[in-house]
């Protein structure tokens, strides 16, 4: 919102002000002294009212009958704001800066918006690729945007070869059958997740096998999974692979993790469908294991709406998934199919839509990870809170920032932090419940961290995700920043 648009000095007339009202934003100017100190607001009913008792559009607005404009401090809390509004039953309220000038409008649609934890952040060039789909006539898959995006997916992973899907579940599903997972199969996958890196390990009827995170990155503890696989060797059981979820941006400890894959000579599938962007020493955050996973969903760091993709170094692998994702089709003249398979292809209008996303990858992860620090330096000081910590060596996308409370130190329990600031316009939400709580997973072993609580357990009881998108402004994650502080404050209070 221009601030300048909404201004009037008295000396101008209702034509001015009918002009300028029109020309605004938010429905309601300011008339301001030279010195830019407030003397009333202006609204169309003003005018109609003038025009109605005999005045005409050369009447000057400081010859109106005014009445005090409502004006509050800039940087009041959004709910004091709201308050404001109701108790005077108006829709804007002028805010003033310490000498009294005028310095922006809270208006009640931006203040009662609600603010999402990760909404969709579009760029430029995605609507000139989703056209050029249309222009080509190339709706269906393949197409110049598929072959493009997945050439720009090499780049950016690091990887000789991807293939682009429906869904990271898709293409999680597609590396389990391309290692001929099966009935009997165990698999292991890191406990605390979303449970789609679990899901595919039931589609194929094998048993999953649940390891805990470690404290320094919340992922997959080599501690558990170096016990884990010494027990499986000794009773010749070893899991035909182990799936490795990079957890709200951070990578995992993939050397420890691929050192002990590779002792026991296990294949590793990355989950990295939160990691887009995020690096692990000098590699991309999925570039480690046999194959690995992106997702493109809605929520997603960047996104196709929906979408996945399934990366590799391996050609073969990458044929193999292809061959699957699109019935199976034998190499026949006619339609000859001999397995069964999926219909998980990416379209070509949607890849459109990835490829202006990529372009713009660099600077999403630029503004996630500025408010991820932003977060720690207005709320870091408080005692108990803490942040998904950044294993050294790495850098995390942050897609989202996750924020812990330490019980004995917060009076507040993450879910009354996620409801207050719910009734203020801030989507939170709690941590991935972790798939040992899941009662779709309830008989699956799940092989700890270390001999005290399972340490996704505790980190779900206690983490909260804020809100994270790119396109956030300064000054609504301010309003995030003072609603916690109001919260937490008024109960250490209370
Ligand atoms: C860790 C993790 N794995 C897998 C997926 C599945 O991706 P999609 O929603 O694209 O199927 C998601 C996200 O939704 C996820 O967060």
């Amino acid at each position: 919102m221009s601030l300048e648009r909404h201004i009037l000095l008295p000396s101008a007339t209702l034509r001015q002000a009918v002009a300028a009202l029109e020309t605004c934003s938010v429905k309601l100017c300011v008339v301001v002294s030279a010195d830019r100190h407030v003397l009333r607001t202006m609204t169309d009913g003003d005018v109609r009212r003038a025009l109605l008792s005999g005045r005409d559009l050369e009447t000057l607005v400081s010859e109106l009958p005014g009445r005090p404009p409502v004006t509050m401090a800039q940087g009041t809390a959004a709910t004091q704001l709201i308050d404001q509004l109701n108790a005077n039953q108006i829709d804007v309220i002028v805010l003033t800066d310490e000498e009294g000038r005028v310095a922006g409008l809270a208006d009640r649609t931006s203040l009662t918006k609600t603010l999402f934890l990760s909404p969709p952040h579009m760029g430029e060039a995605e609507a000139n690729y989703v056209q050029l789909a249309f222009d080509e006539n190339f709706l269906a898959p393949a197409g110049s945007n598929l072959t493009a995006f997945e050439a720009a997916l090499c780049e950016v992973s690091g990887r000789a070869h991807a293939l682009a899907v429906s869904s990271g579940t898709a293409g999680l599903h597609l590396a389990l059958r391309v290692l001929d997972v099966g009935p009997g199969d165990q698999i292991y996958v890191s406990d605390l997740t979303f449970v789609a890196s679990a899901q595919p390990i039931l589609y194929e009827h094998a048993t999953p096998v649940l390891i805990d995170s470690e404290p320094e990155s919340w992922n997959m503890s080599p501690q558990a999974l170096g016990r884990r696989l010494a027990l499986d060797a000794e009773r010749d059981t070893l899991p035909k692979a182990i799936i490795v979820v990079h957890l709200y941006g951070q990578s995992a400890d993939m050397a420890a993790i691929m050192a002990l894959a590779q002792k026991y000579d296990v294949p590793v599938i990355e989950d990295a469908a939160e990691s887009l962007g995020a690096t692990y020493g000098n590699r991309a955050s999925g570039a480690h294991g046999l194959m690995s996973v992106y997702s493109f969903n809605g929520n997603k760091i960047i996104t196709t709406s929906g979408g996945g993709a399934l990366v590799s170094d391996r050609a073969d692998l990458i044929k193999r998934a292809q061959k699957l994702a699109t019935q199976g089709r034998d190499p026949a003249d006619h339609y000859q199919h001999s397995e069964i398979a999926y219909n998980y292809r990416m379209s070509n209008v949607l890849a459109g839509i990835g490829r202006g996303q990529l372009e713009v990858l660099d600077s999403r992860v630029a503004a996630r990870r500025a408010v991820h620090d932003r977060y720690v330096e207005g709320l870091g000081d408080i005692p108990g809170i803490g942040f998904q910590p950044e294993l050294p060596g790495t850098q995390g996308n942050r897609w989202l920032t996750v924020l812990t409370l330490d019980p004995d130190l917060v009076p507040v329990h993450a879910y009354q932090l996620m409801r207050s600031l719910k009734a203020s316009g801030i989507e939170t939400r709690p941590a991935w419940k972790p798939m040992q709580m899941q009662p779709l997973l309830r008989d699956a072993a799940f092989e700890p961290h270390g001999m005290d609580e399972a340490i996704s357990v505790s980190l779900f009881l206690r983490s909260l995700c804020l809100p994270s998108g790119s396109a956030m402004t300064r000054s609504e994650q301010d309003g995030v920043i003072t609603a916690i502080r109001d919260v937490l404050t008024k109960r250490v209070a209370a």
